[in-house]
C-alpha cells in the first residue's frame, strides 16, 4: 500500500473507530494535507499529453570518452526539462569487454562518474550487449543489489507500466545474445552464453505475450532485426531475426526497440506488424546506409531517444549531443 492510501484508510479507521464524536468544524480544519516531496518537486509541473515518458540510450560505456559525457550531459539537460519516469540502456553498457564483478572500477568510470546528473538518478532498466557478454554478464544482474537506480532481477525479465487513467504497458527486455548459434563457438562469448537454453527465453517471451492484456506491448533487445547500418545481412543480424520476428508477428507487437548499431534508426518493413527504432549511439558512431526501403530515418549522430506514450500514440524523438532533436515521429496505436 502506497504511504498516501496507507495515511488515508489509518484516517478513515480512526473516524470509524470513535473520533466521530468530534465536531465537524473542527475535524475539517484539523483534517491533515497529503502533501508528499515529490508534489513539491518542480518536475510535478512537467507535464504533457503523454502518461509514460522514457530515454533509451546503447552502446555506451567508454569511460567517458567518444562523446560519452556530451550524450551524457543532454540526457541531463533533457530530463530536467521533459518528464521522464526511467531510463533504458539497450546493452553494450561497458566497453570493450564488459565488467569483472559488480565491484569493477568500470561502474565508476563508465556509469556513476558519468551520468551524474539528478535527473538520471531515477531507475534504469538495462539489457545485455556482446560486449557485455565478454566478462561476466550476471554482474550486472548482481550490480542491482549495490545500486538503487540499476534495475536488472535477471538476464531478461518484464515489466508493466500503468498508464495514467487506465491501461498498461509491458515492457520485455530480453537477452539477444544467447539467440545467436556462433556465439556458443566464439572464444569470448562461449562460456557465458553456454547453458543459456535460447528455447527457454522464447517459449518465455511468447508466453509474456501471450497472457498480458497491456495496450502496449514493446520489446526490448540489443541486436536490431533490421538494420541500415553496417550489418544489414550480419550475422547476428540474422539470427536474432529468424527467432523473433515470427514471435512480433504472431503477437502484432508495435515497436522493437535495440542497439548494437551505433547510430539512431527508425525503420519499418512493408509487411511487418512492427516498427522498430535502434539507439545505439551514446558514445562512438558508426556508419549508416542511405535509400534502404525500409528506412524512416537514419543518422550517424550521437546520441539517446525519447519515448512518451498514452492510450492513442508512442511519440519518439531523437536526440543528439548537442542537445538538437534531429528527428521525431508518432506511432499511433493500432
Ligand atoms: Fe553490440
Amino acid at each position: 500500500m502506497k504511504r498516501r492510501d496507507f495515511m488515508k484508510s489509518t484516517l478513515g479507521t480512526a473516524l470509524g473507530a470513535g473520533l466521530s464524536a468530534v465536531p465537524m468544524a473542527l475535524a475539517a480544519s484539523s483534517r491533515p494535507t497529503m502533501i508528499e516531496s515529490e508534489d513539491l518537486n518542480s518536475r510535478a509541473s512537467l507535464k504533457d499529453e503523454y502518461d509514460l515518458h522514457f530515454v533509451a540510450i546503447g552502446d555506451w560505456g567508454r569511460n567517458g570518452a567518444d562523446h560519452q559525457v556530451q550524450v551524457a550531459q543532454q540526457m541531463g539537460k533533457w530530463t530536467a526539462n521533459h518528464p521522464n519516469d526511467f531510463i533504458i540502456s539497450t546493452g553494450d553498457n561497458f566497453y570493450p569487454s564488459g565488467v569483472i564483478s559488480e565491484h569493477d572500477p568500470l561502474w565508476h568510470y563508465s556509469f556513476e562518474n558519468v551520468y551524474t546528473d539528478f535527473s538520471l538518478q531515477w531507475d534504469w532498466y538495462p539489457i545485455l550487449g556482446n560486449h557485455d557478454y565478454k566478462s561476466d554478464p550476471d554482474a550486472q544482474v548482481r550490480y542491482s543489489a549495490i545500486s538503487r537506480r540499476w534495475k536488472m532481477p535477471a538476464r531478461y525479465y518484464s515489466k508493466t507500466f500503468k498508464l495514467r487513467e487506465q491501461g498498461e504497458v509491458l515492457m520485455a527486455f530480453i537477452d539477444t545474445n544467447p539467440l545467436i548459434p556462433e556465439f556458443y563457438k566464439n572464444s569470448e562469448y562461449g562460456p557465458h552464453v553456454a547453458g543459456q537454453q535460447p528455447e527457454k527465453q522464447l517459449a518465455w517471451l511468447d508466453k509474456l505475450l501471450t497472457d498480458s492484456s497491456a495496450q502496449w506491448k514493446i520489446v526490448v533487445g540489443h541486436h536490431p532485426i533490421y538494420t541500415a547500418g553496417p550489418r544489414t545481412e550480419n550475422y547476428d543480424t540474422l539470427a536474432v531475426r529468424k527467432v523473433l520476428e515470427p514471435i512480433l508477428q504472431k503477437h502484432e507487437i508495435p515497436v522493437y526497440l535495440s542497439g548494437h548499431e551505433h547510430s539512431m534508426q527508425h525503420l519499418k518493413v512493408s509487411d511487418k506488424s512492427f516498427q522498430q527504432f535502434i539507439s545505439g549511439s551514446g558514445s562512438e558512431v558508426t556508419p549508416v546506409k542511405k535509400g534502404l526501403a525500409y528506412s524512416r530515418f537514419e543518422a550517424s549522430s550521437y546520441g539517446f531517444m525519447y519515448f512518451a506514450i498514452n492510450k492513442t500514440q508512442l511519440s519518439v524523438q531523437c536526440i543528439d549531443h548537442e542537445g538538437s532533436v534531429v528527428y521525431q515521429t508518432i506511432v499511433p496505436k493500432k
